[in-house]
């Protein structure tokens, strides 16, 4: 089974959803680790408790980014990850980082990527007049919200919708698309070749 360490900042919902499809009997990878930048993430105080390995590195501990990244690598190390999930981690690596891991990251955005890459998606969706919003899991590469999409599930935006409304429909389909799309990577059906993705063939 592949190794996974899994990046958060907040409440960690897609990071549990990790954890329960890798639980299931024959899911291709285990999840061996949680990282935060925030030591008070709420999601570190969920995966404790079920024996997973919890890391919090907060950013003002270390005096520039370089070294905040150094410390998150060094910890890597010991760790030894074949995929690192991004799941509602709000820091930008920089292509040292992404490089050391290269086509072996991959992040959830709750937007229907190209559009509204960054923060506030779901506002920006439903401002923009969009009938459909959703999620993208993507490779990671420099860009913000750029990488190349694995897969992506969408979701009605309905009239009078609150951005809670939409966050909060999109991520029952975002825990759904998470797991498959880190199955695809683990069982090495999808990978990232010249910073395109590359879907195997049944053969495989
Ligand atoms: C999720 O909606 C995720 O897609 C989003 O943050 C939320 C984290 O929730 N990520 C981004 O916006 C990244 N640009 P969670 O902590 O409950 O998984």
């Amino acid at each position: 089974r592949k190794r996974v360490v899994v990046f958060i900042s907040g409440g960690g919902s897609n990071m549990l959803a990790l954890v329960k499809a890798a639980s299931e009997p024959g899911f291709p990878a285990e999840i061996v680790a949680v990282i935060s930048d925030k030591a008070d993430a709420g999601g570190l105080a969920k995966a404790a408790p079920l024996g997973i390995a919890t890391f919090a590195f907060v950013r003002k501990d270390f005096e520039s980014k370089q070294a905040h990244e150094a410390a998150i690598l060094t910890e890597l190390d010991r760790l030894s990850p074949d995929i690192i999930c991004l799941a509602g981690y709000m820091r930008l690596l920089s292509a040292t980082f992404i490089n050391a891991y290269e086509g072996r990251i991959i992040n959830i955005h709750p937007s229907l990527l190209p559009l509204f890459p960054g923060l506030h998606t779901h506002q920006r969706a439903i401002d923009a007049g969009m009938t459909e919003a959703g999620c993208t899991v993507h490779f990671v590469t420099e860009g913000m919200d750029e990488g190349p999409v694995i897969l992506q599930a969408k979701v009605p935006v309905l009239p009078g919708d609150t951005s809670e409304d939409l966050a909060a429909r999109v991520l029952v389909e975002e825990h759904k698309s998470y797991p498959q799309a880190l199955r695809l990577l683990a069982e090495g059906k999808v990978r990232m070749v010249d910073g395109k993705v590359v879907v195997a063939d049944i053969q495989g």
